[in-house]
């Protein structure tokens, strides 16, 4: 959460600076299988946020010796070009933000991929953000769960999620940067509508025990929008891989 000193007005009239009712999301674009040479890839255009997934393997392990004869290992990378934001210019790359984001995205993909099909072998997801609004870990780990599908590897489900904050006492779904900032809480979390499991689940700033049930309602409406997106992508790609070659 950022700083209240010049705080704009986040909600006008009950309404949200953007025009967005509290659970519209922003525009939000997903295209499979845009890298030829990774094994699945997807690229996520939502609001201003760019993400790029791509996946390789199942492929030996390097380094050899961290190799599980039991299960696959993820080993999953979410970084932010230099030039993906301009407030926050040079602060970019590897960083203690960046490697929490990876780690939590390692997390969700252990307990979604079938790692016990495919042991002594790795599994790189790697998320770049070229562009940042707000939402990117939702939203990187939202495009890598598609790549994943497009690369053929056997997943529990499609995952996807969404964030719902609290801005001027509104609870609002789909934080955008500015809301992000200036709200008083940010839930990021993905979820499985097939089981409807939890897989990740962060939080910024205070919320009411009411409010926390209400936002997790607000994720799993959200997740539905989202994943109708991730699966129009995937027929898309599969309706031209099965076109016939010219
Ligand atoms: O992106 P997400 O909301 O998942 O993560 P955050 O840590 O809550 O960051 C919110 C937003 O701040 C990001 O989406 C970026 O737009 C921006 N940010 C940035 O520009 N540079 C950073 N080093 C960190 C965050």
């Amino acid at each position: 959460m950022g700083s209240s000193a010049n705080k704009p007005q986040l909600i006008v009239d009950g309404k949200r600076i953007s025009g967005r009712g509290p659970m519209d999301l922003r525009n939000l674009k997903i295209t499979a299988g845009v890298l030829k040479k990774a094994n699945g890839s997807a690229m996520i255009e939502w609001g201003n946020n760019r993400v790029l997934a791509a996946v390789y393997g199942p492929r030996e392990v390097f380094p050899k010796h961290t190799t599980d004869p039991r299960k696959a290992l993820i080993h999953a990378r979410y970084v932010m070009a230099p030039f993906s934001s301009a407030e926050e210019h040079g602060r970019s790359g590897p960083n203690r933000r960046s490697i929490e984001i990876s780690k939590v995205a390692k997390h969700v993909f252990e307990n979604n991929v079938l790692v016990n099909q495919f042991p002594k072998t790795m599994i790189n997801i790697d998320m770049e953000v070229l562009q940042s609004d707000g939402g990117t870990r939702v939203a990187a780990i939202t495009a890598a769960s598609v790549a994943l599908v497009d690369a053929g590897i056997p997943v529990r489900d499609l995952v996807q999620g969404v964030s719902i904050g609290k801005v001027d006492g509104m609870q609002v779904a789909d934080l955008d940067k500015n809301e992000d900032n200036y709200g008083e809480s940010d839930m990021p979390a993905i979820v499985s509508l097939r089981t409807g499991e939890i897989l990740l689940y962060q939080m910024d700033g205070k919320l009411t025990r009411p409010e926390v049930d209400n936002a997790l309602s607000m994720i799993f409406e959200g997740a539905k929008k989202v994943r109708e997106k991730q699966v129009e992508a995937l027929r898309a790609k599969y309706e031209t891989d099965v076109a016939p070659q010219e």
